[in-house]
Formats: structure tokens, sequence, C-alpha cells
């Protein structure tokens, strides 16, 4: 289904900007002397699409350290297709060094996005982002404003090299961090791998939650062909950057919105995507915020309902055994999607101007080890799925293919830790009750609870069961886990511990049980017992009082919720500024 163009005459009395420029009055007399004091010319900024580049650049995000160099030829691809490039900074959330999490600042992101987009004479955006919550973030601001918008993914990090060895960021951390702390591993290799696995600018390039998310974004329809998977620092990385600018100028004409991008089969098509790469588990919850962002409501059973018909065909780490740079070598997201289109809306429009069907009609996998087939995939049925019982009324979500197929049927008492502290103090003590058998419990980790809903999902293993050769156990905890990481991990636990859930009342001894096939949590727990632990229970007190951290706290929404602003969900009445 094509997309309506509203300006096809391409009339400059149409564009946003034209409040700002056209008027013969005082305050557009200012407007453009202000400009003009700038060096422009009414020939640079009157009468066609002025494109703001929001651009999430900074020092301190490692991931976006070539955003200097592209938005250079993002501003390429505007100028030649006529329009008036603007940059414009906005918050950059980079994973590494942020603290206590990024998913901290996801919401503020998006609103300066959104109010950004509308406070300034700007007819349409090209989003640069890519590091985990930039994308989410920009999406969402984008799609409150529904202002014409195309994304631009910072895309991945070339492959990291060590020895004979092939790392994947994040996974082989993990992994070679469980060597080191089971004696494996000397300093010096240590050393060498801190110095390597960081190859080139660009996001993680294992299936982390940035790759998932820019698979989801073309998927969505968010972005040109081909953007995800292209890596960071190739030659055809600034292609796609002059590409996203010329079509960015089109859209700006043609008033091509969010709103006309993002319905509710275009979601339908990024859960298929998300269960066909394997992706992160924290993209359920930046889908159920961008839906709701778009008025759409999008319960955590859907993504259950879609991950039992679609099977995993990207063989990528952390599920799988390469990383993005041969994903983009063997046919890249199109190719994959190719093979999947009885299960797709293929009659999508996406921001290029096609269908989702005609995007990917001419792909072809190149490398059928990387892009699995039908016949031979990595997983029958999707990576992700979704487990309700008296643990997590609302709902817990566990990442199976990345987990030990042994544990995904699991019964064993838990280890529970109150909070991260408590946890870091006392999961290496060798006197620690806990065999490979244990189920180990972190609560005081969700949005409100840690605050912020952080990464630390994945719990780590006791160093005396990692010494006898322990690699996996069920973990259970109302934290996220990054995209990267791996193990049986049961997260997102809803509602959390820190509002009273029942991760609140678990006690050390008490006995759970997974069933990963059934989708059941299980907690072998009486009901008069968790009534008489109930009226014990007292509900932690509030830590903030000011600032951003105090709006956080009072409005965000829970995992199975999308951790929203409970201000912001729904669609926005798309009020224009006055101008006076
Ligand atoms: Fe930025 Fe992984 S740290 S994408």
């Amino acid at each position: 289904m094509a997309l309506s163009n509203r300006n096809p005459e391409k009339d400059p009395a149409l564009l946003r900007s034209s409040r700002w420029f056209a008027p013969d009055d005082l305050r557009s007399f200012g407007h453009r002397a202000r400009l003009k004091g700038m060096g422009w010319d009414d020939l640079d900024f009157r009468d066609k699409p002025i494109v703001a580049i929001l651009n999430t650049w900074s020092d301190l995000n490692t991931c976006h350290s070539h955003f200097k160099e592209r938005v250079e030829d993002v501003k390429r691809g505007i100028l030649q297709a006529g329009g008036f490039p603007v940059e414009v900074p906005v918050m950059s959330l980079g994973e590494m060094l942020m603290k206590p999490t990024t998913m901290l600042y996801r919401n503020l992101l998006a609103m300066e996005a959104e109010e950004v987009l509308r406070c300034h004479p700007i007819d349409a955006a090209v989003l640069m982002g890519g590091c985990d919550k930039t994308v989410p973030a920009l999406l969402m601001g984008a799609i409150s404003a529904d202002i014409p918008s195309i994304f631009m993914p910072a895309g991945p990090m070339l492959k990291a090299r060590w020895k004979t060895e092939t790392l994947g960021s994040g996974s082989d951390v993990w992994k070679y961090w469980a060597e080191r702390c089971a004696g494996n591993l000397c300093d010096g290799d240590w050393k060498q791998i801190e110095n390597c696995i960081g190859r080139s600018a660009g996001t993680c390039m294992t299936m982390g939650t940035a790759s998932t998310m820019a698979c989801i974004t073309e998927a969505l329809g968010m972005s040109l062909p081909g953007a995800a998977c292209t890596p960071a620092v190739v030659a055809q990385h600034s292609r796609v950057a002059a590409a996203t600018g010329r079509r960015a100028v089109e859209i700006g004409w043609e008033q091509v919105r969010p709103s006309d991008i993002v319905t509710q089969k275009s979601i339908d098509n990024a859960i298929v995507t998300d269960m066909a790469i394997g992706g992160s588990t924290n993209a359920i919850v930046h889908l159920i915020a961008l839906a709701g962002r778009a008025g759409l409501r999008l319960p955590l059973d859907r993504f259950d309902e879609i991950s039992a018909r679609v099977p995993v065909l990207a063989d990528i780490r952390p599920g799988g055994r390469f990383l993005m740079e041969d994903f983009y070598d063997a046919g890249g997201l199109a190719a994959l999607l190719a093979q999947l289109t009885d299960l797709l809306h293929t009659d999508c429009p996406t921001i290029a101007g096609l269908t989702l069907g005609e995007q990917i009609a001419d792909s072809e996998v190149i490398n059928a080890e990387v892009i699995r087939s039908r016949q031979n995939p990595v997983s029958a049925s999707g990576g992700t799925c979704v487990l309700k019982g008296n643990l997590a009324p609302d709902g817990c979500v566990l990442k199976t293919v990345a987990a030990d197929p042994k544990l995904l049927r699991h019964k064993g008492p838990a280890v529970v830790f109150d909070d991260y502290p408590h946890m870091k103090s006392m999961i290496d003590d060798p006197e620690l009750e806990v065999t490979a058998d244990s189920v180990i419990v972190l609560r005081s980790a969700g949005p409100l609870g840690a605050p912020g809903f952080p990464e630390w999902g994945m719990l780590p293993i006791p160093k005396k069961l990692l010494q006898q050769g322990v690699r996996d156990m069920v973990r259970i905890s109302d934290a996220r886990m990054s995209g990267t990481s791996y193990g049986t991990c049961i997260l997102h636990v809803s509602p959390e511990s820190h509002l009273g859930g029942p991760l609140a009342l678990v006690q050390t001894g008490d006995m759970i049980e997974l069933d990963a096939e059934k989708r059941t949590l299980h907690w072998h727990v009486s009901e008069a017992e968790v009534e008489r632990r109930r009226a014990e229970w007292r509900k932690p007190p509030v830590r903030w009082s000011r600032g951003y951290h105090a709006l956080f706290a009072k409005h965000v929404g829970q995992a199975h919720e999308g951790c929203d602003f409970d201000f912001l969900t729904d669609r926005s009445p798309g009020q224009e500024p006055d101008i006076f």
C-alpha cells in the first residue's frame, strides 16, 4: 500500500517551516534576519524542507564516535535533494559509561526529541542513534511529535579479533570473565582482550539491543533498506547516510509521518523480526513503549503468540555463532525477512516509499550458515518466551535461544539476594549455600527498585561453581539483561518487588519451578504462607525527592507496560506551537 503524498505540487506554503519564515510580519523578520546573521541566505532556507538532524553524538558515547563525520554525509544528502540541513544535538545515551543505567534516561531523551522537533521550524528529521536506548527514545519522540522522520542507525562495530578467536562485544566479555573467575585466563590474556574487543566505532556487533533495535526499526519501516546491518565504518555506511538525508527531504515534501508507518501491522512485523533474529529481551520493553506512543495496545502475550510460530534464522551471538558483520555479508536483514513473507504483513508501507514486500523482494541469502533456512533454523520457534505464574502475575521473559536447553525445565531451591550490593557481597562467599541446582533470585532491580531498571539480570554464577565447571543456572530478577548476555535468566518479573510483587516475598530455600515449554514459573509456597509474609512486608522508602529522578519515580510504568511515563503514552494530540 503506497504512502499518500500530501504535497504533490511541492507547494512551499504547505511546509511547516513556512509558518516561521513566510509571513511578512515582525516575528518572521526576526527569524529570517537571525539566520542571515549566521551567513545563510534566502536561497539556503526559504521555500524548501528544513531537515533537522537529531545527533546523539558525545565524547562519552563510545558507540557514536563516528557521528561527527557521519553527520556530514547526511547533510550532503539533504543538500543534494534540495533541503536545508540543520544539526540539532540531543542527549546522548551511551550504554557503557552512564550510571546507574541509560534506561533511566530513555524517556528523558524521548521527551527532548519530541519537544525539539515540535518547537523548531522543522519539516523533517533524520534521527541519528544506535547505542541501545537512543533508538527507542528517538523513535518514541518522533512518533509523539508525528513530524516526518527517518532513522539513521550508527551501525555495528567490525568483528573483534584476539589470537585465533573472533570476539563479540558483551557476549565474549561475559564468557572470558567466567573463565577468568574460574582461574582459566591469565592477566596478560585478559588485558589483550580489553585492548582488542572494541575494534572500531559503532555499536555492539553481537545481536545485542542496539542491533536488535536497528533491525526492528528497519522492519517497522522507519529506516532505509539495508541500514540496520551496515557496519559503522565501511564506505557503504556513508552512502546509506547520504541516501537517508536525500529521502528525508522527500518525506518533508510528501509529509510522510511516523503515524503512516507505525501501525498495529508494522509492530507485528517488528515482533516477527525480533523473534527471527533471536533479538534482545529489551526489545520487548521498547516495542511496548513505541506502540503506546502510537496509541496501540501491545500486551506481552502478543510476543509469545508470534514467538510460537517464528523460527530463529539468524545464527548470531549470543544465541548463535556469528556476528553482525557476517550478517551483513550474508545478505543482511532483507535476506532474512525474504524467507518469512508468509509471517509478515508485506503490504506495510516503509519510509523508503515502498512496501515491506517490495523492499525485500530481490534479496538473496549469500551464506546459509549465518542466515539459516526455514528447513534448518537455529531454533524452530522464536528466541524469547513469556512466562506467567504466581511469581510473575503480570509476566516475565526468558530468552530461550540463549539458555542451556537442559535448564528450560528445572526445579530448585531459591538463593535470594535483597538487592545488588547484597548479592555482590555474598555471591563469591565460599560459605554460601548454593549448588548448580539452586535458583538465584535478585530483587530490588526493577524500574523503581534499582532504580531505573538496570541490566543486572545475567546474575553472576558463584565463583566456587564456576570453578566446578558450572556455566549456566536458572536466575530470576525484576531487572533487564544486556542483549549481549546469555544464560537461563528470567527477567522483567512484573510487578517488581519494590511494589510488593511476589518476588519481594520469596525466601531462600523456597522451591521454584520453571517450565519454558508450558510458559510457567511456579513458586511452591502455600497461599497462607504468602499472606503471612505479605502482612510482614514493608514498602521500601522512596529514595528520590527532586528533579528528573522524582518525575521518573512518580510516573514510570512497569516492565509489561513498556516503562514509559504515564503522561506520555497514547497518541499525542500534536499541538503546534503558537508563533506570536
Ligand atoms: Fe553501545 Fe552496546 S554499548 S551498543
